[in-house]
């Protein structure tokens, strides 16, 4: 278990980090979402040991990683922002490399590299030099030589930056399937990318956590509405503005007319789902629902309320 407690880091003039708390429970795939600037990376680098915190802790396992770093970054694999890798050296070389920097046995070495080769897919590129890798080959790269020691936990800063969409859909894949044996920390400022692979979502932004949970917990703590727009035939203008009495959190926010249809459109908050109330209603008054779309507030969306000057207090 990771626990990040009070945890804060200014550089001179900014707080990056203000004094933020969360934990990341073992076998967890962790998304942590934010704009960019929104103090991902300086958090990342706190738990992997490489910045000290300002004030606050980072806890594995109840080992502090600042007084204990030797210890607690055998627990980690990282894969930094920007993923810098040696370009001149060849894909082998930089594994054995990477590997006796982690002071694996260099017995153990072989064994290590067969099971790192086959989960990033790097067989091809072995011997290649890693100049000549596409940007995905590279992304594999640099997971391989995240995971060389077998570590428990992974941290990942904005792993697909930069690929093209076929990249991003087989990186994501690779994420998710070490995520199976693995404990994730994920970070991005795209939000299909951590509802593509997270099982729990962090929002920061601007050095505090707006929002912590599920993709749903998430879309629920914010107040949003549905549309529904509704096309009919045979429907008269009374008994449209009647159907709020089927339930009062119903509005009706607008009525076109074109010859014997009608276009309305409802809104009504995600808290309740009428439909099946209106269309017994249409039943009723021998209205033909032609149509009926549900317009529903993404994660997008929320995303953007909370992370806009000021939005975070909506949705606490
Ligand atoms: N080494 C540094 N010196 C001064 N300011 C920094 C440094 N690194 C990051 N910052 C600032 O701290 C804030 C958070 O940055 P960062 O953690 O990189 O955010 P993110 O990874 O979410 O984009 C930003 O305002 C950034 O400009
Ligand atoms: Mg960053």
């Amino acid at each position: 278990m990771i626990r990040i407690e009070k945890l804060k880091k200014s550089y001179d003039t900014v707080d990056a980090v203000k004094g933020i708390d969360f934990v990341v429970n073992d076998g967890e795939i962790l998304g942590f979402l934010g704009p960019n600037g929104a103090g991902k990376t300086t958090t990342l680098r706190m738990i992997t040991s490489y910045l000290s915190p300002t004030e606050g802790n980072v806890k594995i396992d109840d080992l502090d990683v600042t007084e204990n770093s030797d210890e607690t970054r055998k627990l980690i694999g990282y894969l930094p922002e920007h993923n810098p890798l040696y370009d001149d050296m060849i894909v082998y070389d930089f594994l054995e490399f990477v590997s006796k920097a982690r002071q694996i046995d260099p017995k153990d070495f072989p064994v290590r590299l067969r099971e790192v080769i086959d989960l990033c897919g790097l067989k091809k590129v072995i011997h290649r030099p890693i100049r000549e890798l596409s940007k995905g080959y590279r992304q594999r790269v640099g997971l391989a030589q995240a995971i060389i020691h077998d570590p428990k936990i992974l941290i990942l800063d904005e792993p697909t930056t930069g690929l093209d969409p076929n990249q991003i859909v087989e990186i994501r894949e690779l994420i998710k399937a070490l995520g199976k044996e693995k404990t994730v920390i994920i970070s991005s400022h795209i939000l299909q990318e951590i509802q593509a692979v997270a099982d729990r979502t962090i929002i920061i932004n601007n050095g505090e956590i707006a929002a912590d949970g599920t993709v749903e917990e998430l879309m629920s703590s914010f107040q949003g509405h549905t549309q529904l727009e509704l096309e009919l035939l045979n429907a008269s203008d009374e008994d449209i503005h009647n159907i709020v009495t089927v339930n009062e959190s119903i509005t009706i926010s607008t009525i076109e007319k074109k010859e014997a249809l009608k276009y309305v459109k409802l809104e009504y908050p995600n808290t309740i789902d009428p439909r099946e109330i209106i269309f017994d209603y249409a039943n009723r008054k021998n209205w033909k629902i032609l149509e009926m779309s549900r317009h529903k507030v993404s994660l997008e969306d929320v995303f953007r309320n909370l992370t806009v000057e000021g939005g975070a207090a909506d949705a606490k």
